[in-house]
């Protein structure tokens, strides 16, 4: 095989740099009960929904709650982020993902969501990119957070193929692990020593076009960009 079928976009951080104004929600909810949280721990929460990343905060403070308060807590958090979320724009849209999305289109190479987000629909229309994706799956259609490759399965699924044929682009650590434990190859989009799992590492989505995708099916060495 010489490309790949498809690409499976993952959406915060990927697509839209969503980043701050999850940490920002989540940091109110730390405040609130009184756990330490910065940035860095935030990096765990990337890819993980928002009932599992609640649970986390609670644990890094050893404070057990009801799953009646933890869904309390995320729908204030929730409340925070969408009123963030709410004001973006298509400018608000990452470098080089409208250019790539019109190369895998001009090649005939499927594209999808596999995101944990439930905001993924409205995301998707505020930054005018919600006709533009043959195939979306979000935190509404699945049962298991990244790690689990349940989300890039049902993608390839939906897609019409098979794993192997799809390539998976993630910014967070546990969506790495989600494309390879679903045998997908995985750019990782971010920090090349949190992503150290991902095929090959980039920046942005301006260092990869249809060359590089040929290149990361091919085997050729590729240059961490
Ligand atoms: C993405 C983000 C996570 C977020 C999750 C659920 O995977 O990286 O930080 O917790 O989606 O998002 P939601 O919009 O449903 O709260
Ligand atoms: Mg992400």
């Amino acid at each position: 095989m010489i490309l790949p079928k498809a690409c499976i976009f993952d959406l915060d951080g990927v697509i839209v740099d969503t980043v701050p104004a999850h940490y920002t929600a989540w940091k109110a909810m730390a405040d609130e009960v009184g756990v330490p949280f910065d940035e860095e721990e935030n990096e765990n929460l990337k890819g993980v929904s928002r009932f599992d990343s609640m649970k986390h905060i609670l644990s890094l403070g050893g404070i057990e709650k009801t799953n009646e308060e933890i869904l309390a807590y995320t729908e204030r958090k929730n409340e925070i982020y969408v009123e963030i979320i709410s004001s973006m724009t298509p400018a608000d849209i990452l470098p080089g993902v409208v250019e790539f999305i019109d190369k895998l289109k001009a090649n005939g190479i499927g594209i999808a969501i596999g995101s944990a987000s439930k905001n993924t629909p409205t995301i998707l229309k505020c930054v005018g990119l919600d006709k533009v994706f043959e195939v979306i799956v979000d935190g509404n259609q699945i049962t298991k957070s990244k790690p689990n490759p349940e989300v890039f399965l049902k993608g390839a699924e939906q897609l019409g193929f098979l794993p192997q044929d799809c390539v998976v682009l993630e910014d967070a650590m546990s969506g790495v692990k989600a494309a390879k434990a679903g045998g997908m190859k995985c750019i990782g989009v971010g920090d090349p020593i949190v992503l150290s799992e991902a095929d090959v590492v980039i920046s942005d989505l301006t260092k990869v076009d249809i060359d590089f995708l040929k290149a990361l099916y091919s085997n050729e060495e590729l240059h961490q960009a």
